[in-house]
């Protein structure tokens, strides 16, 4: 077979392969060369979810006849002046979108450029362009798809229901909305309004972070917007900006984890991989926190031709970006110190109210709390407590401080301590309630890293060394690693194959069970594997020892000690959740309480 160039319809339509998967990536392609366009509102139109029809009309600078005639051919573009791969200032540059969409379904495009007297219009169907023509509307550009993938029919079968067609536009409208939120969005399908984003006015006096916060809450809730921390940091020309999910407000999955590079959304590895350092201090390994930042850097620095659809980049020095985003969520979140997320009382003031009725006794509800129910559960909650109320363990103590000097500890003063384990505290405006373990082992952890980048840390001698005895792998591996625990303030030495002696133990954890401890940390040593040195995997091991030597649940604390911990929680950074990213204290407003008990 001879070789020969492909008609040029055949190679817009390989371009379509992967350019144009579905509805949601030629509504990528047109909003962003709408943004390109320096529009400041974009409507977006749907008719089943994509299929029969996608409209995008933006009120940006448009284009004249001429341009609209070039704009539809294949590589041509208006945003590489100065044939300049190097620095690309806009979403676009690869020419190809348009007329890729204009080969795989029915394109019209019409358009009046800032200062004509009237627009233009031109459409192409099967590869072949339409001659131009006036046409009305009043500024900006219309582009309309009908008919997805008439020209390929092989296509339509890969695209899955319109519900999920208009998901996945969504997403993508979202997320281009994330970072332009002086730009107002509407999305509809079928009639029916899906989206609605008013323009965020960037007032530059008031704080500059404002609008983007404002319209991250649009998008992401207000509980994302009250429990996030601002990421601010920069070096060698490269900033990290955005807002960093407190840990107590974490998701099963990263999907509430957007990245943006010069305005640009993306999904790279390297990014997600910062975020999980960042905060795998704090939260288990199945949990994900909600984030999004926004890394800018000079062009020439990051290389966003790596990916037909440009979601992923490649920055020249990813250690340095790494390094920022790490370092900005740290500083971020312990700017917010003992902050929980403020979901949490949600969560439990929900676990309060009442289900749902079965569908069997579903009737009109008279809104808010259920009360008959509240009430059974109520008695039947108190019911086994009877005896225990009898006994005198829920204890009262000391005089409450004047409400003013309350107001100086937003933990509270300690009023009692439950079950052992509950420490019960009375703020200015409400309770909390902290679990005493959770926290303990938090400001332990917290110390022991503090000291350790400080002086290393302090160990205490053992009065009478301990012999634990272990099985012989487990007593190997902690032997074969003393001198890196020794560093962590950890002494043993082998006594026989299967027996540890304990020297000297981090004088932080206080009279600590130096059994499990060893056994614990034996177990550890076996899931890192000899190659990583310890210092690398510190946070985990500080992490165990930290939970051996807490305040164990089921310890009665007296007034001074209660309040002592207390204050030590308001004064340590990361101190409102435990090293799994659960909280360690739940804080219950009066207001919050007056609702539960039809007060308000
Ligand atoms: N909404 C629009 N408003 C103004 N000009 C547009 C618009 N859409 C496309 N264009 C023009 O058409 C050209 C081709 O668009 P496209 O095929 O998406 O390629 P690219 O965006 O990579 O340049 C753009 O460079 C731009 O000049
Ligand atoms: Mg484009």
């Amino acid at each position: 077979m001879p070789i020969r160039l492909l008609p040029p319809n055949l190679v817009n339509q390989i371009a379509a392969g992967e350019v144009v998967e579905r509805p949601a990536s030629v509504v990528k392609e047109l909003v962003e060369n709408a943004l390109d366009a320096g529009a400041k509102r974009i409507d977006i139109v749907l008719r089943d979810g994509g299929r029969a029809l996608i409209s995008v009309i933006d009120d940006g600078h448009g284009m004249d006849q001429a341009e609209l005639a070039m704009a539809v051919e294949r590589h041509a573009t208006s945003k590489l002046p100065d044939d300049d791969l190097v620095h690309i200032a806009q979403f676009g540059f690869r020419g190809e979108a348009l007329p890729a969409i204009g080969a795989v379904g029915r394109l019209a495009i019409t358009s009046r450029a800032r200062g004509s007297a009237h627009a233009w219009s031109l459409s192409v169907e099967g590869g072949a362009k339409s001659p131009i023509a006036p046409a009305a509307l009043n500024q900006g550009t219309r582009v309309e798809l009908r008919d997805l993938f008439y020209a390929v029919p092989a296509r339509l079968k890969f695209l899955k229901t319109a519900r999920s067609e208009l998901n996945a536009v969504g997403e993508i409208v979202e997320r281009l909305a994330m970072a332009h939120p002086e730009v107002a969005f509407s999305l509809s399908d079928d009639d029916r309004s899906v989206l609605k984003l008013h323009a965020e006015a960037s007032d530059l006096m008031a704080e500059p972070d404002a609008a983007r916060l404002k319209r991250l809450a649009a998008i992401m809730g207000r509980d994302f917007a009250d429990n996030a921390a601002p990421v601010e940091a920069g070096r060698d020309g490269h900033r990290v900006t955005g807002f960093a999910g407190l840990p107590t407000l974490n998701r099963a999955t990263a999907a509430q984890q957007f990245l943006f590079v010069n305005g640009r959304p993306v999904k790279d590895r390297l990014l997600v991989g910062a975020i999980r350092g960042a905060y795998q201090d704090f939260l288990a390994r199945d949990r994900h926190p909600m984030a999004v930042l926004f890394v800018d850097c000079p062009p020439e620095d990051v290389d966003v031709n790596v990916h037909p659809a440009k979601s992923e980049v490649r920055f020249r020095d990813s250690a340095l970006v790494r390094g920022l985003i790490v370092g900005g969520i740290r500083h971020a979140l312990e700017g917010a110190g003992h902050r929980a997320s403020t979901t949490v009382a949600a969560a439990t003031l929900q676990g309060f109210s009442a289900p749902p009725p079965p569908a069997w006794q579903a009737g009109p509800r008279s809104g808010g709390y259920n009360v008959s129910h509240l009430a059974a559960q109520a008695v039947a909650a108190y019911a086994p407590l009877d005896a225990e109320l009898a006994r005198p363990s829920a204890r009262m103590e000391a005089p409450l401080p004047e409400a003013t000097q309350l107001r100086d500890y937003p933990l509270g003063v300690a009023r009692a301590q439950l079950h052992g384990t509950y420490i019960v505290a009375q703020t200015a405006d409400g309770i909390v309630i902290v679990d005493q373990h959770a926290a303990h082992e938090r400001l332990v952890y917290e110390r022991m890293k503090e000291s350790l980048a400080a002086t290393g840390i302090a160990r205490q001698a053992l009065l009478i060394p301990e012999m634990v005895e272990l099985d012989q792998p487990a007593a190997e591996r902690l032997v074969s690693r003393a001198d890196e625990l020794a560093e962590l303030g950890l002494v043993i030495e082998s006594f026989g194959p299967a027996t540890v002696v304990v020297r000297e133990v981090p004088a932080l954890l206080g009279k600590t069970d130096v059994h499990g401890l060893l056994r614990d940390l034996a177990d550890e040593l076996a899931e890192f594997g000899a190659a990583l040195s310890l210092k690398e995997k510190l946070e985990s091991i500080c992490g165990t020892m930290a939970c051996h030597g807490s305040v164990r649940a089921g310890r009665q604390l007296n007034q001074a000690e209660m309040d002592a911990l207390l204050r030590q929680m308001e004064a340590t950074p990361h101190s409102g959740q435990c090293n799994h990213g659960r909280p360690t204290y739940v804080e219950l407003k009066l207001a919050d309480i007056e609702r539960l008990f039809g007060r308000r």
